[in-house]
């Protein structure tokens, strides 16, 4: 696929086909986002791989969706990770420099995404499991002095058709300062 291809074709995928996805292919996305720049070159990322116990997380958001702020667009997203194959939890190990950091993950992240779309893989991006961290740090026996859950990716076979979407155009975010 030719680059473009692969940006444009990247969307938000939420319902997926039982389909496992291989362990190869698991590896080889989390490589790609093992390329990405990292501030200072500390590639402070960490990648949990979880299939059946996703469950488990999925329990926790709608255990604790009620409690919190945005609690249908959390449950909207627990169905998400309940229907997809493998879930990736992205930590922070690093607190140095944490937005720096912070901007290296999403570096990473973005090349994990592009990966799964260029191998035919359905992902998703989810800021929605860092309101249950503790929740989810206490049930993994994760420390939470020691790294920060930044994100999770949904990742399956696609089983949807995405709508289109009206992005700003270039001439809309641009300022020419001569
Ligand atoms: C940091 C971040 C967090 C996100 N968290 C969620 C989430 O928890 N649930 C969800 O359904 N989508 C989530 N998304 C996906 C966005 O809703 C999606 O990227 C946006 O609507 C644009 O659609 P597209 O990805 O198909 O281009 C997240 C995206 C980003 C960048």
């Amino acid at each position: 696929m030719e680059f473009l291809e692969v940006l444009k074709k990247r969307r938000s995928i939420r319902k997926y086909i039982n389909q496992e996805i291989s362990k190869e292919n698991i590896e080889k996305i989390i490589y790609a986002g093992t390329l990405s720049p990292s501030a200072h070159f500390r590639e402070p990322w960490e990648v949990i791989v979880l299939k059946e116990k996703k469950k488990e997380i999925v329990h926790l958001m709608e255990k604790y969706a009620d409690k919190l702020p945005n609690d249908q667009s959390i449950l909207k997203t627990s169905y998400s990770i309940d229907n997809c194959d493998t879930l990736l939890l992205i930590y922070c190990n690093n607190f140095e420099q944490f937005q720096y950091n912070l901007l290296s993950i999403g570096a990473m992240i973005e090349n994990m995404l592009l990966q799964a779309t260029e191998l035919g893989i359905g992902s998703l991006w989810i800021g929605n499991v860092c309101p249950v961290e503790l929740q989810i740090n206490s049930y993994l026996g994760i420390d939470s002095n020691t790294k920060k859950l930044v994100s999770a990716v949904a990742l399956g076979y696609s089983n949807q058709e995405v709508k289109n979407l009206t992005r700003k155009g270039v001439s809309e975010i641009i300022e020419y300062i001569d």
